[in-house]
């Protein structure tokens, strides 16, 4: 990006640059996902994470008595590995369903169309591409992906992050003042009361607006599993990983992995917003538990070798333990209306 040193742009234009700049973007030109990558996600940890995804999928089908078909639609599959086991079992188990995948990044499509070549899938543009009825859609880490604002409050005045650079090129931040009652009025959401930093995405609302347009009827929801904070009051959590390890926002200009960290507590006051229900909000662990993974992995591991049973709980132990993926990973449940389906979540 060229900012012509005296350019300066809000963090989550530059957050946006990094990532889906169309020539040079992260995700754009790279497969960022497993050991050879930078980071390692839930579905690429173990395929025991996509079963029980796959197994919560066909509970809700049945507790809605579906007749008619549903739709799994999933938003942001990155490697397609998530989509890849729910289609296998879907099939195992002679279920039909219709299968999407909504993706940012063309050469991720590209990898996801490897993958799933002979599994019917399709790819749609956006949200408001989606014609089917019965939408079951799926967001594992996208809503860490998408770009954030973020305001930081001094002397009792906002001021929003934004990047510039100098004639070196280097970047580095800098703050506009920022009257913040107008980005509150424009997404009709309060930000400010109780905070002293706040982090918003414009995208994610703009995106759950659009998926509110789809779960208009009972037998769909939305299934959200991210890094998530449940605390209101809101901290600066923007990171960058690289080859597995933290490293400054700026180290790296389009090869690092930037994200952030939803507040959860935001992310339901805009999912109300938008007129539609959260039923439940669980850790990662409290979920996986809820649906069997544990049973699952003794399953898997009976009769396997000793290496291959370490292999399986080593690889539990990341999904569930709260040292790693387990307290800090959350899942929320959205439908329409409040639903009388609640597994994985603890809705007494
Ligand atoms: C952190 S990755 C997670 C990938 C996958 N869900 C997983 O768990 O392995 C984020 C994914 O969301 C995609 N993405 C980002 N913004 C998007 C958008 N607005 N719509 C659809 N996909 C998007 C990225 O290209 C990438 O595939």
């Amino acid at each position: 990006m060229k900012l012509n040193h005296k350019n300066i742009i809000p963090f989550d234009k530059f957050m946006a640059d990094m990532l889906y700049n169309t020539k040079k973007g992260y995700y754009i030109k790279s497969n960022p996902f497993g050991k050879n990558g930078d980071f390692i996600t839930s579905p690429n940890i173990s395929i025991m994470f996509s079963e029980m995804i796959a197994i919560w999928c066909l509970s809700f089908l049945k507790n809605q008595n579906l007749q008619k078909k549903i739709s799994i639609i999933e938003l942001g599959a990155g490697n397609g590995e998530m989509i890849f086991q729910i289609i296998s079992i879907f099939k195992k188990l002679g279920i039909k369903a219709k299968f999407f995948i909504i993706e940012k990044s063309n050469h991720l499509i590209k990898i996801q169309k490897k993958k799933l070549s002979s599994y019917g899938v399709k790819w749609l543009k956006s949200v408001s591409e989606v014609i089917t009825k019965n939408n079951i859609f799926l967001a594992n880490e996208l809503f860490d992906a998408l770009p954030v604002k973020q305001f930081i409050k001094k002397d009792n005045f906002w001021f929003e992050i934004c990047v510039k650079e100098d004639i070196n090129g280097k970047f580095s931040f800098t703050k506009i003042k920022k009257n913040i009652s107008e980005i509150e009025k424009k997404f009709k959401i309060n930000l400010s009361k109780n905070q002293n930093f706040i982090e918003f995405s414009t995208e994610s609302y703009n995106l759950i607006s659009k998926i509110s347009k789809k779960i208009n009827n009972s037998n769909s929801c939305l299934l959200i599993i991210d890094y998530g904070a449940t605390k209101e009051k809101m901290v600066n959590s923007v990171q960058a990983i690289y080859n597995h390890n933290h490293i400054n926002i700026f180290d790296k200009p389009y090869l690092s992995d930037i994200s952030y960290c939803p507040n959860f507590s935001l992310l339901k006051k805009i999912i109300e917003n938008n007129n539609l229900f959260v039923n439940g909000i669980s850790t990662q662990k409290e979920f996986l538990e809820r649906l069997g993974i544990k049973t699952r992995a003794e399953i898997l591991s009976q009769n396997a070798s000793f290496t291959a049973k370490a292999n399986i709980y080593y690889r539990l132990k990341r999904l569930i333990d709260d040292k790693y993926m387990g307290h800090l990973f959350k899942v929320m449940f959205v439908t329409k209306n409040k639903s009388s389906f609640n597994l994985g979540f603890n809705n007494d």
